[in-house]
């Protein structure tokens, strides 16, 4: 009982927390403070001794260190969370999902019920897997992401200035570097899916693909706002899988790629997580854009993505912004590409 109401309670409010980070309610940049790593250990060990109280306790008094352990437990969660900056929260995210399947094994054996000690440690371990996967993919360290100890969130010194000048161009000028294209990159992110644009890309893509044109999909591992986010619109729109492309695949096709169409997407094509050892989102592998002949980044406006960080991208000689929704702008290329 004692173990699942610890991991439940930082489970539950670390949640909270994350969906207000998610949700833009809570600032996504990392809270934290000198000593916030030993103040952790501290109520953990304060914890442990509060458990080892409660198992030799009577009734009432085992209540006291039951409800003094949920709330220690409920602050750690806030601060674990808050202590983590945008650019890691899919990790968190994945972490927590995590969490909850320990709790409910956690609870499993309390009730002494092996199906839920069964289900809550697949959820538990599965959750796991899933984080140390994503650390992996953009190149953190999975316990410093965790416990929060801050490698690879940039080195908080000075940013680079960003140079260049942004140019904009018209959905008619789209379909007509479209039009004159071989080869096509679509990268889509999660701005394709708050405009719920993935069908009519996908429409666009079926008509490209039939007058002989070369067109993918370069799909980063934490694009939009869940594990697999970008897969499974795309899959809901009946996109083949054939020309749906993880970021490694496809990074070395860049340099031959005529057109690169950034459709919603910010950080996850953002150079300076290669080459800005300020930048928070420093040292996560991204979809090299920039390498390809042309870029095309369609958003609303020039609005920095989850991370909060600017993106050199849209200041690049090779680039061009097209502003608006993207639904909208994909119907209304289409149109042109029709006409
Ligand atoms: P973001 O960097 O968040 O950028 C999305 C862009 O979409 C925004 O810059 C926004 O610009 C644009 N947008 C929003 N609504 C739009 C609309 N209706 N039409 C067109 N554009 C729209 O997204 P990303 O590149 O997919 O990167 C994901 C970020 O989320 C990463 O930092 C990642 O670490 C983080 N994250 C990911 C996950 C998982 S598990 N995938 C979980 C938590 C956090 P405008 O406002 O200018 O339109």
């Amino acid at each position: 009982m004692f173990i699942g109401i610890f991991i439940g309670a930082i489970t539950f409010t670390g949640s909270i927390i994350a969906w207000g980070k998610l949700d833009g309610k809570v600032p996504s940049k990392p809270w934290s403070f000198k000593g916030l790593q030993t103040m952790n250990l501290v109520l953990l060990v304060a914890c442990t001794i509060l458990g080892v109280l409660y198992c030799k306790a009577d009734g009432t008094s085992g209540m006291l260190y039951l409800g003094i352990m949920t709330a220690i437990a409920s602050f750690i969660g806030v601060v674990l969370v808050m202590a983590i900056g945008g650019g890691d929260m899919p990790v968190v995210v994945s972490m927590l999902n995590s969490y909850s399947g320990w709790a409910a094994a956690a609870a499993g054996f309390m009730l002494g019920n092996d199906l839920l000690i069964v289900t809550g440690a697949l959820v538990g371990s599965s959750g796991a897997i899933l984080s140390m996967h994503m650390c992996h993919a953009m190149n953190r360290s999975f316990f410093s992401v965790i416990f929060a100890s801050g490698s690879g969130n940039g080195s908080g010194g000075e940013k680079k200035a960003i140079e260049g000048e942004v140019t904009a161009l018209n959905h008619e000028e789209v379909a007509g570097l479209l039009k004159e294209a071989r080869s096509v990159v679509i990268v889509p992110g999660y701005g394709m899916a708050v405009a719920k644009a993935q069908y009519p890309i996908y429409d666009m893509v079926q008509f490209l693909r039939k007058a002989g044109k070369n067109v993918r999909f370069a799909i980063h591992p934490v694009a939009g706002r869940l594990p697999g986010h970008m897969n499974v619109l795309l899959a809901e729109a009946n996109v083949p899988y054939d020309i749906v492309m993880e970021m490694d695949e496809i990074n070395d096709d860049m340099p031959d790629t005529d057109v690169v169409m950034v459709i919603g997407a910010n950080d996850v094509v953002n150079p300076s997580a290669q080459d800005d050892p300020a930048s928070s989102i420093y040292g996560m592998p991204v979809i090299e854009a920039w390498k390809a002949e042309k870029v095309i980044i369609m958003k609303r406006s020039m609005s920095a993505g989850y991370s909060g960080e600017d993106n050199p991208l849209f200041y690049k000689p090779n680039s061009e912004m097209l502003y608006g929704d993207a639904k909208d702008s994909v119907e209304k290329i289409m149109g042109f590409l029709k006409a």
